[in-house]
């Protein structure tokens, strides 16, 4: 967990705290869930392992099953992906479909395939996955001493939200759960929570979490506030609860808001927002001159 001491304040808070998940083995929360699920894979006797995904979970199921010796099978939505995450991907040994369509479309086929018995689906349906995500939520209360005001996190497909109130409800904490989703889910930037239909919406529903809508604006303003204001680079989805924290949406004044994957999953979306570098001549003066009008 890291402070964030900057955004407390510009948002009247006592305490920001950041459930940094980019430092997992592959950068993204979904290594909580995947190993887990990889494991239980493996001891089942599993030959392939299969998932759809925006390019987290891909980058995920085929680091373990690489780890593992099993061959691994991943959907994409065609175009929709970062290139690093799948440049990720296929350096760590996975098969990539390409799938026409969005990944709504590649997860249906991806659960039609997996109910043949050919393969295991280690998306979030994936129980196994679930079971390891709640980590997160375990490892806040301990480091915290307790639970804090409330947990914030983006809603993508809400794997992880059905998680942390599993989790929660386990801990026997009745503590606010606020999933935060795009207010354009087929067509936001944040090409990791684009799904038109969260496929928990029902677990989500159920668990009490309150959901939140951010739009893309909004989203690309927390993000860049994040890095910018503490040296902190994430990837454009993981700001969406941010996003909504610094709105002033979330009650508290202790709150934990998860930073889901890192900066450099997603270059291409920085390379879009941040401040493009100026040419300068190798000469002091010239350098000296360029910074200052930088600045101004
Ligand atoms: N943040 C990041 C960085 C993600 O990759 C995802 C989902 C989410 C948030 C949303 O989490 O689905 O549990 O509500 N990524 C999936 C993937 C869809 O395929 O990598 P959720």
């Amino acid at each position: 967990m890291l402070a964030a001491p900057r955004l407390a304040r510009r948002a009247s808070l006592r305490e920001l705290w950041l459930k940094w998940e980019a430092s997992n083995p592959t950068g993204s929360y979904k290594d909580r869930g995947m190993t887990v699920a990889v494991s239980r894979a493996v001891e089942r006797g599993a030959e392939t392992v299969l998932c759809a995904s925006t390019g987290n979970t891909a980058a995920s199921a085929a680091a373990y099953a690489a780890r593992a010796g099993l061959p691994s099978l991943v959907l994409t939505p065609e175009g929709a992906v970062s290139g690093a995450k799948l440049a990720q991907t296929r350096m760590l040994g996975a098969t990539v479909l390409e799938v026409r369509g969005s990944f709504d479309d590649a997860l249906r086929a991806a659960q039609e395939l997996a109910d043949r018995g050919t393969h295991v689906l280690v998306n979030s349906l994936n129980p196994d996955r679930r079971e390891g995500q709640k980590t997160a939520v375990f490892e806040v209360v301990e480091e915290l001493g307790g639970p804090p005001d409330a947990f914030v996190l983006p809603y993508g497909g809400g794997g992880n939200t059905s998680s942390y109130a599993q989790a929660l409800a386990e801990l026997d904490l009745p503590t606010p759960l606020v999933s935060v989703e795009s207010a354009d889910r087929p067509g936001t930037l944040a090409t990791a929570i684009r799904i038109g239909a969260p496929v928990h919406a029902d677990a989500v529903r159920l668990s009490g979490a309150r959901v939140l809508v951010v739009d893309d604006a909004e989203l690309v303003a927390a993000w860049r506030a994040l890095a910018a204001d503490e040296g902190l680079f994430c990837e454009p989805s993981s700001a969406a609860g941010l996003a909504a924290v610094l709105r002033g949406d979330v009650e508290g004044d202790r709150l934990v808001v998860t930073i889901t994957g890192h900066g450099l999953k997603d270059p291409a979306a920085a390379d879009r927002h941040a401040p493009a570098p100026t040419a300068v001549a190798a000469d002091p003066d010239a350098i000296a001159g360029a910074s200052a009008a930088r600045k101004r």
